[in-house]
């Protein structure tokens, strides 16, 4: 199966996709990795292996249509059969989402539908949470409102803060989101009815 990637940043759930497909263990491969910013990290980390790689940047289109339609087309020419967004902090028209339906991830850091949106270690921490996490789910029109998946849990501990949390769920992160896309890549998981179906479980 043939993965594209769409990144904004540091690129380690990227580099989790990487790492996995190149162990044999993703059954699919990451043929290419998109960023809307030219320094993303997570760009480098393609290179390294071996995937394409593309830029397009908010600032070069008028608006967001504009935007969502050059990004369409580069991931178009790439003939994927999944679009997993890793990171990609950009709000999707629904144009764009439709045109990716039952077809395209997500990996949110909480335990969805708590905390949609961003900051969402910081609103665990100050709502005295004992639990947070992230989760993966399908992307519909709503923003981090598709079906998920699959999610894992990680402890706050007294006197936690922000980037102790924050690492806590990436490793978290990082061993569910190859996981999910395993199953995707193997035909085991699809979106029906805006249900979320995984064969056998
Ligand atoms: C992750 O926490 C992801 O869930 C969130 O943004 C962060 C991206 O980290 N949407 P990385 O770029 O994969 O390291």
């Amino acid at each position: 199966k043939r993965i594209v990637v769409l990144i904004s940043g540091s690129g380690s759930n990227l580099q989790a996709l990487l790492d996995c497909a190149s162990a044999g263990q993703l059954g699919g491969e990451v043929v290419a990795v998109i960023s809307n910013k030219a320094e993303a990290y997570g760009l480098e980390r393609a290179r390294l292996a071996g995937a394409a790689t593309a830029v397009v940047a908010n600032g070069d289109y008028p608006d967001r249509e504009a935007f969502d339609a050059a990004l369409m087309d580069i991931i178009d020419g790439y003939q994927p059969d999944l679009v997993a967004l890793a990171g990609f902090m950009r709000i999707l028209t629904p144009g764009f989402v439709r045109h990716y339906q039952g077809r395209m991830l997500n990996i949110h850091p909480s335990l969805l539908p708590k905390y949609q949106g961003l900051h969402t270690h910081r609103r665990a921490i100050e709502a005295g949470d004992g639990e947070h996490g992230a989760s993966v789910h399908f992307v519909t029109e709503e923003l981090d409102g598709g079906p998920v998946i699959l999610q894992a849990r990680v402890p706050i501990f007294e006197g936690d803060d922000e980037a102790q949390v924050a690492a806590r769920v990436l490793v978290q992160e990082h061993a569910i989101y190859p996981l999910v896309t395993r199953w995707f890549c193997e035909g085991r998981l699809a979106m029906q009815d805006g249900k979320a179906w995984l064969d056998g479980h």
